[in-house]
């Protein structure tokens, strides 16, 4: 209903890409905790790093469904390359994109959208998770350029991207309004990668705190105004959380087409365990939370590429339902292989660890609902001053 034939052709070429590049590394990655790096340029070959970029600038520009597209079928097989595409794309090169001046999109994005470089986003910090605003990281205003110092943390692509943005206090005073971002190169003086986290899921994705001592940055690396930080940043999340929807999504049909292939052929009582209706109505459960989590998924991408739309209630809900199906659906599957789901024969196990991520990154399911209800009751306001009564 949503994919244009076209969209479906991609998505079976890169099913094909994704099951023969990426699939045979995925628990390798997984278990050295390492990302393989030469699938970054198998990436860049096949067009996956630039795709919400203008062709201008070394991107492919596809529309946001079929890069959500590339996305889920990534993630189909690999969790962890499925988020370095998503960050990379949404929210560590679309913000050049979107809000970069001519020049910082000549000098940045080439690398970044088809020179087989990566890009980060860091907005997270240690006092800074979901009160994105308490932002302590501060650049204070010295010539033409600022003095940089402080901490991130949770940044995807930490230590294996070219360029990062991110958010910085210019002003102790104006709250939210007193955050700018900026843009830097990795070998920027000053900047330096910190701890490899050690996580539950993800684990081939690189997730690094940064740190920034006295790092100069000039003025003309600074991304829009002074006070504009939190606001690009936020729009950025808007689709950053399409993505990681996409993400989910993938993650939870490869745990599905597992287990409704292992259901099939698995005997038990002389008969396939599909037919036990414990095991079959399991399966359809899951099947229609998939369809329901793709028909808000790809609202919410359409939704992005409409021009003058704001789509931050469709994306959260989209990253929030996408999520939450994505970690029952997994633990369901490791149910109907049994014993066999628990162990690394199946990759159903490690899907369940890599589903849990979605439900806490770009803004955790508790942040997605303030998201969504503050919209409700705006709307609902705005709905009792047209009609003045219920
Ligand atoms: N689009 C446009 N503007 C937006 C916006 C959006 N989606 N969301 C907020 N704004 C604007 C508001 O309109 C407001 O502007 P005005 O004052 O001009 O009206 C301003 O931003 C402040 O908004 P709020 O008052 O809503 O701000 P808040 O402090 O209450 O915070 C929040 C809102 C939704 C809780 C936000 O802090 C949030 O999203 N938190 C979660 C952060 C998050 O997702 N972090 C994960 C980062 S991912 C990462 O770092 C790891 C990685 O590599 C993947």
């Amino acid at each position: 209903m949503w994919t244009s034939p076209e969209q479906e052709k991609f998505r079976h070429r890169v099913r094909e890409f994704a099951e023969s590049e990426i699939a045979p590394f995925a628990a390798w990655m997984d278990r050295r905790q390492e990302f393989r790096m030469e699938l970054v340029g198998k990436l860049n070959e096949f067009g996956l790093l630039g795709m919400q970029v203008d062709k201008a600038y070394g991107g492919t520009f596809t529309d946001t469904l079929t890069y959500i597209i590339a996305v889920e079928e990534i993630s189909r097989v690999c969790g962890s390359t499925g988020i370095l595409v998503a960050a990379h794309n949404s929210l560590g090169t679309y913000p050049i994109y979107r809000f970069g001046t001519e020049e910082q999109k000549r000098k940045y994005l080439p690398d970044i959208t088809s020179g087989g470089k990566l890009a980060a986003f860091g907005l997270s910090e240690p006092d800074a998770g979901s009160d994105a605003g308490g932002t302590r990281t501060f650049a204070a205003k010295s010539g033409d350029g600022y003095i940089v110092n402080g901490t991130k943390c949770w940044i995807t692509n930490g230590s294996i991207c070219k360029t990062l943005i991110f958010t910085a206090r210019t002003s102790k005073e104006r709250g939210v309004k007193g955050i700018s971002s900026f843009i830097i190169d990795h070998n920027t003086t000053g900047f330096s990668v910190g701890k490899k986290e050690n996580k539950l899921g993800v684990r081939g994705s690189d997730t690094r705190f940064l740190h920034f001592e006295d790092m100069y940055v000039p003025q003309s690396d600074r991304l829009g105004d002074e006070g504009q930080g939190f606001k690009q940043f936020m729009i950025t999340l808007d689709g950053g959380r399409v993505s990681i929807g996409a993400m989910a999504l993938g993650i939870a049909q490869g745990a599905y087409d597992i287990a409704s292939k292992y259901a099939v052929k698995r005997k038990q009582f002389n008969k396939p365990i599909s037919e036990f209706q414990g095991v079959a109505f399991k399966l359809a459960d899951m099947a229609t939370q998939l369809q329901a989590a793709r028909h808000l998924v790809y609202h919410a991408a359409v939704l992005k590429d409409q021009p003058g739309i704001r789509f931050t209630k469709e994306a959260a809900m989209a990253k929030l339902y996408a999520s939450e199906i994505a970690s029952n659906i997994t633990y369901t599957a490791i149910g109907i292989l049994g014993a066999e789901g628990y162990t690394e024969k199946y990759p159903v196990e490690r899907m369940y660890r890599d589903a849990k991520i979605c439900e806490i990154g770009e803004g955790t399911s508790e942040i997605q609902r303030l998201v969504i209800s503050r919209i409700l009751i705006e709307e609902t306001n705005e709905a009792l001053k047209q009609t003045g009564n219920f």
